[in-house]
């Protein structure tokens, strides 16, 4: 009897278990090395797709109000596109330090260290030959009663791209089965004292890539504060309040409605960094950060993370790019939302820190949760 009841249970368990994550080759990087193309879906209609090259989102769909599916984020349909010069960093794991480092300058345990200055005259997203973007990640498939997943690693020998320490770093995707919700999670660990900061640089467009522009979005970001940079987008230091300025996303407000204002601006548009209100629930690791919807298609976005901060980067640089599919990307065609520790963090002890040590684990997690609306009012602030 007892064997008889294991054995059910086993059963049991087993058939709530989602399927496998599947996969197939993408091709291979301009130095010979493969690239695999993982997949997960879930029963809800969320389908992702994820590569072993910069441990990067490449398709992700989810369903419209009235229940068709499109991929809403830009990428290519091969390496060749990712390894282009038009890829400004899409969908992929960015690192070792996200955003800007000013002058590619920092100092710890009294040493300096010279990094990349890749986006003159600062440093961004890790650097210009091995930052985490563009390196092959190993891919190991899981399965759980939650869902399906891919754990990524890969392993930064110490002073790739100018940094401190070996770094092991993992990335994991995780798609829920029974709710539409994509988790990334992160984690390193160090031989060295050495910052880090990871994030997803996902360009989302909720009505699908490649349409025209995500000035339609709705967005609303829980935050009072951010922090104002000098023209090169290097924090000053300070925060300040966003009330009373086009960075006053307390309400649900149209992205266009006041973007223009920020054209003349050294930012172009919306490039900055949110100051996330804390948390309201303690029992929680997570602290919502933003939702965003788009109203033509239904499609809804909310983002919460373990993370500080919010980059959000309405698509300036965008140039038109041919894309996966034959898209084009047009200027301000799709947004990202990158959850992260404060840019130049390394430079401003007043920030929070960046800086894992040997015998830490570096942490961070962020989930993205998709759903539709069926509302006819919408509401926004002016
Ligand atoms: C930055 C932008 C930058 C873009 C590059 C964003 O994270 O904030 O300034 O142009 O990444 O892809």
């Amino acid at each position: 009897m007892k064997h008889v009841c294991s054995l059910l249970t086993l059963l049991v368990s087993a058939s709530t278990l989602a399927s496998e994550p599947t996969v197939e080759d993408f091709g291979k990087t301009k130095d010979g090395e493969a690239v695999q193309l993982y997949t997960l879906k879930n029963e809800k209609g969320l389908v992702a797709k994820i590569m072993t090259r910069g441990a990067t989102l490449v398709e992700l769909h989810a369903p419209d109000k009235d229940g068709k599916s499109a991929d809403i984020i830009l990428g290519w349909d091969d390496v060749a596109g990712y390894e282009s010069e038009d890829n400004q960093y899409f969908g992929c794991t960015t690192g070792r330090v996200c955003n800007r480092i000013a002058k590619g300058k920092f100092t710890l345990d009294g040493e300096e260290y010279t990094l990349a200055t890749n986006n003159d005259p600062n440093h961004l997203h890790g650097g210009a030959e091995r930052s985490l973007d563009k390196v092959v990640w190993k891919a190991t498939p899981f399965t759980n009663k939650f869902g399906q997943g891919i754990r990524f690693n890969y392993t930064s020998p110490d002073g790739e791209e100018g940094y401190p320490g070996k770094l092991k770093v993992s990335v994991s995707y995780v798609l829920a089965n029974s709710a539409n919700r994509l988790t990334i999670n992160y984690k390193a660990t160090t031989d060295k004292a050495t910052p880090v900061n990871l994030t997803n640089h996902a360009y989302f467009n909720l009505g699908g890539a490649g349409s025209d522009t995500v000035l339609n979005h709705q967005l609303k970001l829980n935050a009072d504060n951010y922090t104002p940079t000098d023209d090169t987008l290097i924090p000053t230091g300070k925060i300040e309040s966003v009330e009373k300025t086009p960075l006053d996303f307390r309400k649900m407000r149209k992205i266009g409605a006041r973007v223009e204002k920020l054209t003349e601006t050294a930012a172009l548009g919306y490039d900055h960094n949110f100051v996330l209100n804390s948390k309201k629930d303690n029992d929680s690791r997570y602290n919502l950060a933003a939702m965003l919807r788009d109203p033509e298609s239904g499609r809804t976005l909310r983002i919460s993370t373990t993370e500080p901060g919010i980059q959000f980067y309405s698509g300036n640089f965008l140039k038109g790019q041919n894309g996966k599919d034959g898209k084009t990307y047009a200027h301000r065609s799709a947004l990202c939302l990158e959850t992260q520790h404060f840019p130049d963090s390394v430079n401003h002890d007043s920030f929070p820190s960046t800086i894992l040590k040997p015998g830490d684990e570096y942490m961070s997690s962020t989930s993205y949760t998709f759903g539709v609306t069926k509302e006819q009012d919408q509401k926004t602030e002016k």
